[in-house]
């Protein structure tokens, strides 16, 4: 029987998450860890199976899962129905982009068992589909991110931008507690924006500024710069309410261990923080490897012992472009 296989990667938003829904600017990184499906022609009607969870594909079901399955599969409409198997390495409204990462996956698995381009658009329009269902009004930026990996800067309006990194980064990301859903977290700044034009105004220009300065600094390797910046836009997340105690307590515990810059990361609400390692060497551009993977510790284990779990990423610096 043929078989379809594809994946999709989580991410990590380094600047500008909530405000990329306005069309302000954001950063956001490619994790090496996300989500794979594998899909199959079937006799029956259209299945998923995620996670010890089975739903048939139905656009008017109360499942969101089973909604968002139908809506992915209407994009192109298929000759025949498929039994698709799906799991994900991400913790579910975590921050980190684990439904964007399934459905890129999913349909990456769909245009396989046909032999269609695999990064095409039919995969983005799909996974698309299939992230309204559970976010109302996505910019876009997961599903950008699930699809192409790597740092880029994403505008709702334009798409993505690959940034061309001067140094590794070393992120520790951690987990606050459990995720608030996304599309709840982007309803209440909404709200709040609604209530406060002026908050809005001053909100969208100050994170504009920021990842502007942001992209400089990246392309430049001044992780110290980054780290201050990203500092700045937690500040702003937390005047937005998608901060928690929780949140804020990891922050502080990595700033204490050395972290360059630390802030929530996705939609907040609890979910993922994002701590950027410091180097031991005052003045390097960059980490050596040991150097780095001993500033990740500190921070990892002031975190456990404080009752929060975390892993580290590594986002590699570009390659040198060859001269012609
Ligand atoms: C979620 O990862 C990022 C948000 O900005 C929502 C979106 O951009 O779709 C909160």
């Amino acid at each position: 029987m043929r078989e379809g296989r594809g994946a999709g990667a989580g991410k990590v938003i380094l600047l500008g998450e909530h405000a990329v829904v306005y069309g302000v600017p954001a950063i956001a990184a490619g994790l090496d860890r996300g989500a794979q499906a594998t899909a199959r022609e079937s006799d029956e009607p259209s299945t998923l199976r995620l996670g010890g969870r089975l739903v048939r594909a139905d656009a008017s079901a109360d499942d969101e899962l089973a909604r968002a399955f139908a809506a992915l599969l209407a994009v192109h409409p298929l000759a025949s129905a498929v039994a698709v198997e799906a799991s994900s390495e991400l913790p579910p409204g975590g921050g980190l982009g684990s439904s964007a990462a399934l459905g890129v996956a999913i349909a990456r698995a769909l245009e396989g068992l046909h032999e269609v381009d695999a990064d095409g658009e039919r995969v983005a329009a799909r996974a698309t589909a299939w992230e309204s269902v559970f976010h109302g009004n996505p910019s876009g930026i997961d599903a950008t991110a699930a699809l192409r990996g790597g740092c880029f800067v994403y505008r709702r309006d334009e798409g993505a931008r690959s940034l061309r990194l001067a140094a590794d980064l070393w992120l520790c990301i951690g987990k606050s507690g459990p995720g608030a859903s996304t599309r709840a977290m982007v309803e209440s700044v909404a709200r709040l924006f609604a209530r406060r034009p002026e908050q809005q105004r001053s909100t969208l220009e100050a994170v504009l500024s920021l990842v502007k300065n942001a992209e400089l600094a990246l392309e430049a390797g001044d992780l110290t710069g980054l780290g201050r910046l990203m500092d700045l836009n937690q500040m702003l997340l937390a005047g937005l309410m998608v901060s928690t105690e929780p949140i804020e307590r990891m922050c502080a515990l990595a700033r204490e261990s050395g972290a360059l810059g630390a802030k929530l990361t996705g939609a907040g609400g609890g979910g993922a923080v994002v701590a950027l390692c410091a180097s031991q060497r005052a003045g390097a551009l960059e980490l050596t490897d040991a150097d780095a993977a001993s500033a990740a510790e500190r921070i990892l284990a002031a975190w456990r012992a404080s009752g929060f779990d975390g892993l580290v990423a590594r986002v590699r610096r570009s390659e040198p472009q060859e001269s012609p």
